[in-house]
């Protein structure tokens, strides 16, 4: 089985408020397989804008009620675009709001998983705003829906589709950075940006990925390459980062 996430920068333009890439999304469904496969996506442009305005990962104000609900109707928009983009290359997607089976600060209910996954249905679930059992509000990354997922079902390969390709040994700002091919997770690679987004940003994604790397073997490659995903899937030579 095989689990993917297919970034926010991959999947929208993080800078502009909604907006969908659906061509990307289009040629990386057309390499993903039509079973055994566990789809996760990010939220970009359609989370991280109002998440930030709405200072939804501090907790419950009475201000925040309207940027919550907008949050959620963004993400269920952009949900079901992906849906209708993997649909279109016979995907059976199958939507799972993380709403559905999780509150932060509780055990997740994977058993609806496990289900679609026995009938061949791909699920598909996403970052988004949620509740939580200590803040009130927060928000859910993708990237612990990852962690989640991959606790539960070990699966053969782990992939985080993103707009880079891979993890480098050093700040993306700074000059003749190299990319880590094969990273123990062990290892704290040194990458810390000065850009942050509202789930903490790369570094908070690499302690996800080096956690998920102890359930299963996790690659990061570029999403706008849709064929080095096609090289993991195939066990060919690939341009990217594995982390075991
Ligand atoms: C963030 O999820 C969810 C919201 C901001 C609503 P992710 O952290 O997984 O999203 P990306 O991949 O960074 O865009």
């Amino acid at each position: 089985m095989y689990l993917i996430k297919m970034g926010g920068s991959v999947i929208s333009d993080k800078k502009e408020y909604r907006t969908y890439r659906a061509h990307v999304v289009s040629e990386i469904a057309r390499v993903l397989p039509q079973k055994d496969l566990l789809i996760v996506h990010g939220a970009g442009s359609f989370g991280h804008i109002l998440a930030d305005q709405f200072n939804i990962t501090s907790g419950f104000e009475e201000w925040k009620r309207l940027g919550f609900s907008k949050i959620e109707r963004d993400m269920q928009d952009l949900n079901l675009k992906v849906l209708s983009s993997l649909l279109e290359k016979d995907i059976p997607a199958v939507s799972m709001p993380p709403h559905a089976f999780m509150i932060l600060g509780s055990k997740p209910d994977i058993k609806y998983f496990d289900y679609l996954l026995q009938y061949d249905f791909v699920p598909v679930t996403y970052g988004d705003a949620i509740f939580d059992m200590n803040l009130g509000i927060n928000i859910c990354s993708g990237d612990l829906l990852m962690l989640e997922l991959a606790r539960h079902f070990h699966p053969e390969k782990t992939v985080f589709l993103t707009d880079v390709d891979g993890i480098y040994d050093r700040p993306p700002d700074e000059e003749d950075t190299k990319l880590i091919n094969i990273l123990h997770r062990d290892i704290t690679p040194h990458t810390e940006t000065k850009v942050r987004d509202v789930t903490g940003g790369m570094e908070y994604k690499i302690e996800m990925m080096r956690k998920i790397a102890a359930y299963s073997k996790v690659y990061i490659i570029n999403g706008f390459h849709p064929e080095r995903l096609k090289a993991v899937l195939n066990n060919d030579e690939f341009i990217g980062t594995v982390i075991l």
